[in-house]
């Protein structure tokens, strides 16, 4: 089955049709950067372009920043607070024309991670961590989603915890790559005493670097980088738009 993936960020959004069997890209992604203040139609109408230049009139799976209940996006941390009460799959669908299914950002990218990528096979509890602008989660319980987990909200040291290892922190405070393991290591630490998992999976543009901070980590639980890249995102939203969770 083909299904259109599409993977909202706060820079670009990106598009391609997905074999969500094989997991693959059946043709090279598009990427257009995100409408300014980030808000609801026009972001529907990138996506629409999206379809368009694929010639697309099959389902849509989209992966967003936020929580997302039954097609309605509930939290805006790092987006428009228009999104806030918004039924997104509604308006997509309604925009583009074609059946639009919307799930959060890490949920997608752990989805692709565990059937395709670095999660495949992997028994236990498996918490897939997405460092960019802010922290995505996404936690599976035998190959079982638990959706919309929020993790990168977590309160750690009076703050929120993507206020100071999310991959923007370490740039915005200019940190090495030891002193941003050591504020990563706290927050897998705290996710540790509070889930016992079996793996981390750690996700987003950063995990191609991963092995200048995965090795500086100290925490006991088994952590890998994430294999599908930029493309997980894309996948995963596919499969979120299958109900592959
Ligand atoms: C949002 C999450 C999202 C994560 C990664 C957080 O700020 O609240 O929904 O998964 O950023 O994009």
């Amino acid at each position: 089955m083909h299904i259109l993936g599409i993977d909202i960020g706060g820079s670009g959004i990106k598009g391609a049709p997905v074999d969500i069997e094989t997991g693959e890209l059946l043709a090279e992604r598009l990427r257009i950067k995100t409408p300014k203040k980030g808000e609801p139609e026009p972001i529907a109408e990138v996506v629409n372009q999206i379809a368009q230049s694929f010639k697309w009139d099959g389902p849509i799976g989209i992966g967003f920043p936020a929580p997302i209940k039954a097609g309605v996006t509930l939290m805006a941390a790092n987006v428009s607070e228009k999104w806030v009460g918004t039924n997104a799959d509604a308006l997509f669908t309604k925009i583009t024309g074609c059946d639009c299914t919307m799930i959060n950002d890490a949920d997608a990218a752990g989805l692709a991670e565990m059937a395709f990528g670095a999660g495949r096979g992997q028994p236990g509890t498996v918490i897939m961590v997405t460092l960019g602008t802010g922290i995505g989660s996404a936690i599976f319980h035998r190959g079982q989603l638990l959706p919309n987990t929020e993790l990168g909200h977590l309160e750690i040291d009076g703050e929120d915890a993507e206020f100071r290892a999310s991959a923007v922190a370490r740039e915005r405070e200019k940190l090495s790559w030891s002193k941003y393991a050591k504020r990563l290591n706290k927050y897998l630490k705290t996710l540790e005493k509070l889930f016992w998992p079996n793996l981390f999976i750690i996700g987003g543009g950063i995990s191609k670097d991963s092995e200048k901070f995965l090795p500086l980590l100290t925490i006991e639980t088994h952590v890998i980088p994430a294999k599908l890249l930029n493309e997980a995102g894309i996948v995963g939203a596919a499969l979120g738009a299958k109900g592959i969770h």
